[in-house]
């Protein structure tokens, strides 16, 4: 396996919602990430799996409580937003049965994991805080 270290990732304000229950799954779900990091260099295929298939857990239902959120507060992109969510699941699902089949390098379903989630963190998900914090204060 490639020995170049991946590094960390700390939260970024730009993180932020504003949110508190959405800003604490997404801090979960960089500790997540983080673990996996830390993890994967060392860890047995089957770790790898059971940390997959948590965070694919987690972040489903993270999604979920969003998509809630933006139902309820009427935001417009509301099936855009979802379809990113259902895209990204069954890439995941994708990304665990190539790791099954061992044909994933470590490198590149964190690279994957990383750049998509904190994209959609730091981009997609501060278009809905909007219309939710509106919501929030009626
Ligand atoms: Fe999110
Ligand atoms: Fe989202």
């Amino acid at each position: 396996m490639d020995s170049r270290e991946i590094e960390q990732v700390d939260w970024n304000k730009s993180f932020d919602t504003g949110i508190e229950q959405i800003d604490l799954q997404h801090r979960r779900i960089v500790e997540m990430i983080n673990q996996l990091i830390a993890d994967a260099p060392s860890a047995k295929g089957e770790v790898i799996t059971q940390i997959l298939q948590a965070m694919r857990r987690y972040i489903a239902e993270h999604f979920s409580y969003e998509e809630y959120l933006m139902r309820e507060a009427g935001y417009k992109y509301l099936r855009q937003h979802t379809a990113l969510h259902q895209r990204f699941i069954d890439k995941v699902g994708e990304l665990v049965v190539a790791h099954e089949q061992g044909s994933l390098n470590h490198d590149t379903m964190i690279q994957f994991l990383l750049s998509w989630l904190l994209d959609h963190i730091g981009h997609e998900d501060q278009d809905y805080v909007q219309s939710v914090k509106l919501l929030q204060t009626k």
